[in-house]
This record gives C-alpha cells, sequence and structure tokens, in this order.
C-alpha cells in the first residue's frame, strides 16, 4: 500500500489547489467513519470554509442522532448543522418497496437538501458554496461504475449506492472525493493520522440510505423502524458486551415484511419476524458470515423476543458474499 502520510499530504495539495479563496464547501456527515474521516481531512485543508451538515433523515439507528453530535462536537470539534428532514423523507418513501427505487428517492432527497442548504449559506451569510464532499470509498467506485482502465470487470451497476451512482446529474454542486482511491483499512489508517478517536474509526460501516435498505419493502409499515431500531440495539449492545465488536466487518437487523405465528405466555401470536446478520470482511467486496456461539444467539434471540413487542420470532442470515450482498436491499 501507499503511505498514508504522503497520501494525507498529496489530498490536502489537490483540495487547495480545486477550492478557490471566495469557494465554500459543504460536507454531509453521516456519522461514519468515510464521512468523518473526509470531513477532518477538508477541515485541515479549508478550514472554515467547510461546512457540515448531518441529516436526520427518520432512517437511522436507535438514538444515532444523539449520539453523533456529541461527538462531532465534543470530540472533533468539528461545527454541524443538523437538518431534521424525517418528514421529508418517510413521505417521499411511502408505498415504495423496489430497493433501487428506494435509493434513487433517499439520494435525491439529500441532494435537495444539500442544494436548501447551499442556498441559505450564500443567501443569509453570502457564503458561496461550490463543493460537496463525500466521502466514497473505492469498493463504492467500483460497484456502481468501475472506472475505465481500472482493469475491473463488472459490466454493471451491482447497486446504485447513493454516494456514487444513485447522485443526480443535475446536481448544482461539484465533488470532492478525497478518499476515492482508498480501501476501509487504509481510511481507518487515514483517520489516526488525522486524531480522530480511535473507538470512532472502529465503528461498523453503515449505508447511507441507512434503515431504509434494512427495513425491506415499505419503510412506512407500522412500527418497522421502530421494531428495528430496538432488536438492532439489542444485537449489537450483545456484541460489544462479548467483545467481538472488533473482529466483526458489520452486524445489524433486518426487519421483514412478513408475520410468522407464535405463543407468548398463553397468547398466540402473529407477528413480525427479524433477522440479525453479522460478516467479517477486508473491503466489503467479498464476506464471510460471522459464526457466533449459540449460547449468544440462544441469548439474543430470547432477550428481542421478551423485551420488543411485535417480535415473535428472530432468524440468522448465513450467506456470504458472494452469492448475497452484506446488505438486504
Ligand atoms: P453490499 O450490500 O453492497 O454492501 O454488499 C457493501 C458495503 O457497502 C455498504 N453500503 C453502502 N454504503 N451507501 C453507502 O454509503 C450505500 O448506498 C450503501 N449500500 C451498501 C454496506 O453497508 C456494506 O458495508
Amino acid at each position: 500500500g501507499w503511505k498514508m502520510e504522503d497520501v494525507l499530504d498529496e489530498e490536502i495539495k489537490v483540495i487547495q489547489g480545486k477550492v478557490g479563496p471566495e469557494d465554500h464547501v459543504i460536507c454531509a456527515l453521516s456519522g461514519g467513519v468515510d464521512s468523518t474521516v473526509a470531513a477532518t481531512l477538508v477541515h485541515k485543508a479549508i478550514g472554515d470554509r467547510l461546512h457540515c451538515v448531518f441529516v436526520d433523515n427518520g432512517l437511522l439507528r436507535y438514538k444515532e442522532r444523539e449520539r453523533v453530535m456529541e461527538t462531532f462536537e465534543r470530540d472533533l470539534h468539528l461545527p454541524v448543522t443538523c437538518v431534521d428532514a424525517t418528514e421529508q423523507f418517510l413521505s417521499k418513501l411511502k408505498g415504495v418497496v423496489d430497493p433501487e427505487m428506494k435509493r434513487k428517492i433517499i439520494g435525491k432527497e439529500f441532494i435537495c437538501i444539500f442544494d436548501d442548504f447551499a442556498q441559505h449559506l450564500e443567501r443569509d451569510l453570502g457564503k458561496k458554496a461550490v463543493f460537496l464532499v463525500q466521502g466514497t470509498l473505492y469498493p463504492d467506485v467500483i460497484e456502481s461504475c468501475p472506472p475505465p482502465g481500472s482493469g475491473r470487470t463488472h459490466s454493471h451497476t451491482i447497486k446504485s449506492h447513493h454516494n456514487v451512482g444513485g447522485l443526480p446529474k443535475d446536481m448544482k454542486l461539484k465533488l470532492i472525493e478525497p478518499l476515492k482511491l482508498l480501501f476501509k483499512d487504509e481510511v481507518r489508517e487515514l483517520g489516526k493520522i488525522l486524531a480522530v478517536p480511535t473507538a470512532f474509526l472502529k465503528r461498523h460501516p453503515f449505508p447511507g440510505p441507512g434503515l431504509a435498505v434494512r427495513v425491506l419493502g415499505d419503510v412506512t409499515e407500522e412500527n418497522a423502524l421502530e421494531i428495528l431500531r430496538q432488536v438492532d440495539e439489542i444485537f449489537i449492545q450483545s456484541i460489544k458486551d462479548a467483545g467481538i465488536y472488533d473482529s466483526i466487518w458489520q452486524a445489524f437487523a433486518v426487519f421483514l415484511p412478513i408475520r410468522s405465528v407464535g405463543v407468548q405466555g398463553d397468547q398466540r401470536t402473529h407477528s413480525h419476524v427479524v433477522a440479525l446478520r453479522a460478516v467479517t470482511s477486508q473491503d466489503g467486496m467479498t464476506a464471510d458470515w460471522y459464526n457466533f456461539e449459540h449460547k449468544f444467539l440462544d441469548n439474543v434471540a430470547r432477550k428481542i423476543c421478551n423485551s420488543v413487542r411485535g417480535v415473535n420470532r428472530v432468524v440468522q442470515d448465513i450467506t456470504s458474499k458472494p452469492p448475497s450482498t452484506i446488505e438486504w436491499e
């Protein structure tokens, strides 16, 4: 690999060359490793001409907004504007079940919000935003549209990652993607050099479209998001308590659009089924399902059914990538 110190110096120079002295830059922070490292890097290059925005799209995990805002302010000293766009996203997603359609809608809403934010900067503060920072990584680029001459053989779009292929062509802001040639482990290394806290750098990846690609079918299905948040939190917390969080590339729960029959107390139930997925991986391009101890799975399943209303069955995903992708949609 490359020396990350050199990559950092090089990227800072590129950004300083690209962004004119009167230009301002918007960065969409997702709360994940990639966008945070990208923002920290750009901040180092252009200082307070960077304006970070964190969008609560209503598709975030349990307490994610509070946790993320606290980290940015307390640990990273990155000034962030939080936009609550829950209604805006969920109303557009209502009734939509096609996975690609969901991704397109979400990508489009994000861009609307960034454009609005750019207008606000210009109108209210006299700052002209010209660029948008994205934490796109090399695997995202390859999977969405392989760069010409990359020697990669994918001939079609596997999924339109919203931070790559899913962006509308008519977006006014130009893109800055400082991590575009890097893999995840390299981004974590870069983050370390930039003094991003280690605990933060170890966070599992979380997809841009959020829980929308983990609630299969209609995201606005009654209580689906709420149930998923609770189940996911129990699963992740159990993984942390077992001391295995850092051995796993990514772990999460999936809400299935079906019901199954169960018996709880002496009541027959007809409730939701959730799936648990955990994988190991180097770069997200291929992955193996993670083999938990039986005792661990037994405890998690019990805890979920006992404490999350509306769930009476827990299943585990035991497929690798390929043939499956990591996310279910
Ligand atoms: P898949 O499901 O394609 O996921 O095997 C590979 C990795 O990418 C993440 N992922 C996304 N990240 N925007 C993102 O920023 C997206 O649209 C997106 N889709 C998938 C996924 O969580 C996994 O780590």
